[in-house]
């Protein structure tokens, strides 16, 4: 990428520099003697520039055409050495700035419909915090890709060749993003498969990456299901998988790559504590509750899916929890207004009604926003669990749906414990007042993020990833470089 960068500027640059040198005035030989020892002489060599055809005008450059500007003017440039016009530039106006700002955004507003479309998020979503972020990894792991001698000092770090990367569908291009992004700042090339629900969003990207000059073969994508998955982990030519996902598939390829030369990195699922002290300033905390479970309709690796709350403060908790699930607004995803939209598929539609149906089974008391659900779609209320035990099977497995689990403790040490109850170590989150109770929670919990008084924010410079069965390997930062880059 670098090179061919290289090359088209040197293509821009060489013929105006050639232009400029033909131009230089023509001196008499013997006004430019050197005095070496009075004998040394040069004699002119200009450039010719006889096969240098500089068109008279130049238009604006906007959304991959040239266009003519809107404010209709033209300004000369001139070669300095000679004060020769060489041709008419056009003066882009407010208009045509405006213009070409809007295309650049344009695009992003393009995914982001797309994504809605595709995968059912809410547009605020999609448009406010997966685009900016996928535009943010690109743009952080870019920065790295000159500097990775930095990124490990004397370690000469070489990339590894091919990446096969296998990603879900709950974000679909920030997926592809954080995948793509770190994988070619080290040099390697990448195949790529989106989930089988959600791929439009990675095809309209290899658009994109077309049109940015990207060498071809550099960035593959092959869409399909778990078997076109499967072929990309088997493939003896792949020297590194990396995937996101469940974790049922994603032991089927730890068994897979086991024993074989190639890396691997999983980032699989999760069952977050989001941790509510009685000290915590409430209000904030419930908008992180309801944060950390509906945003993305809970299809959220990381989502804040088990609720712990100090049992002082359980009533006062559970009934502005009732009151706030009465405001979301479930609906249309393309509506700037909606809150929670569609369910991504069928099957997980499915597997939703199925766990709360267990829960309820089991004993909990399941609690639903009264909100109207469009007629056609895959649709499923914001809802929580009261009365969960840590034994049922909501409280262990992975709703990945705008499913609250509920559960109260007394003691810091009591909260340490359940956080940790299960399989997985992905991410938790603590509430309250005390700085020095955040810190002994943080060294506690067995979660590779942990949030305080907030709840899933992102940042590219800051590694994600999980402990246990939540997967490893890092995404993100400096770390993120790591799983693609051979240290000597
Ligand atoms: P999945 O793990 O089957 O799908 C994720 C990706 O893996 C997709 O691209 C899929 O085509 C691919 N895949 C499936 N089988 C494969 C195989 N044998 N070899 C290679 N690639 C394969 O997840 P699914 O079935 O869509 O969702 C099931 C559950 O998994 C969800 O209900 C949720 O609990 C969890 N999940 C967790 C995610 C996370 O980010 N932690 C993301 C997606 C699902
Ligand atoms: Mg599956």
């Amino acid at each position: 990428m670098k090179n061919n960068r290289k090359s088209s500027v040197a293509k821009v640059i060489r013929p105006a520099v050639r232009q400029a040198t033909a131009a230089l005035p023509v001196v008499p030989a013997k006004s430019r003697r050197l005095v070496f020892g009075g004998k040394w002489d040069y004699a002119p060599a200009p450039e010719s520039s006889s096969h240098i055809a500089i068109l008279p005008r130049h238009d604006l450059f906007i959304d991959g055409r040239f266009v003519a500007p809107r404010s209709g003017k033209y300004f000369a440039s001139v070669n300095p050495a000679t004060e020769q016009k060489l041709t008419e530039i056009a003066q882009a106006g407010a208009a045509d700035v405006d213009r070409a700002v809007r295309a650049v955004q344009e695009k992003s507003r393009e995914l982001a419909i797309l994504e809605s479309m595709d995968g059912g998020k809410p547009i605020k979503e999609s448009r406010d915090f997966d685009l900016p972020m996928v535009a943010a990894h690109f743009f952080y792991y870019a920065g790295w890709a000159d500097k990775l001698n930095y990124a490990l000092p004397n370690r000469r770090p070489q990339s590894l060749g091919v990446a096969g990367q296998i990603i879900p569908w709950n974000f679909p291009l920030l997926m592809a993003a954080w995948k793509i992004a770190p994988a070619l700042a080290c040099g390697n090339t990448v195949v790529l498969k989106p989930a089988e629900t959600t791929s439009l969003t990675a095809l309209r990207l290899a658009q994109i990456l077309q049109e940015a000059e990207l060498p071809p073969g550099v960035v593959n994508i092959v869409t399909g299901a778990g078997e076109t998955g499967a072929a990309l982990v088997n493939h003896p030519g792949v020297d590194k998988i990396a995937f996101t996902g469940s974790t049922e598939v994603g032991k089927q390829i730890a068994a897979a790559t086991a024993g074989t030369r190639k890396r691997l990195t999983l980032e699989l699922g999760g069952k977050a504590a989001n941790i509510v002290f009685e000290d915590a300033p409430i209000d904030q905390a419930i908008e992180g509750v309801i944060n950390g479970i509906y945003f993305n309709q809970g299809h959220v690796c990381c989502a804040g899916s088990r609720l712990l709350v100090q049992e002082s403060i359980y009533g006062t908790v559970i009934r502005k929890l009732r009151d706030r699930l009465q405001t979301l607004r479930v609906g249309d995803p393309l509506d700037k207004n909606t809150d929670i939209g569609a369910i991504n598929s069928r099957n997980q539609l499915d597997k939703i009604r199925e766990l709360v149906h267990c829960g309820v089974e089991e004993g909990a008391t399941l609690e639903q926003s009264a909100c109207r659900l469009p007629a056609k779609g895959y649709w499923y209320p914001p809802s929580f669990l009261t009365g969960v035990t840590l034994s049922h099977r909501v409280a262990q497995e992975e709703i990945f749906g705008p499913v609250l689990s509920v559960m109260t403790f007394r003691t810091p040490q009591e909260a340490v414990e359940r956080a940790n109850n299960t399989p997985y170590g992905l991410s938790a989150g603590v509430w309250t007042d005390k700085g020095s109770k955040i810190f002994h929670m943080v060294n506690q919990l067995k979660a590779g993020v942990v949030w305080a008084n907030t709840y899933n924010k992102f940042d590219p410079t800051s590694p994600f990833g999980g402990y246990k069965e939540s997967g490893f390997g890092r995404e993100g930062g400096l770390h993120g470089l790591l799983p693609y880059l051979q240290p000597d």
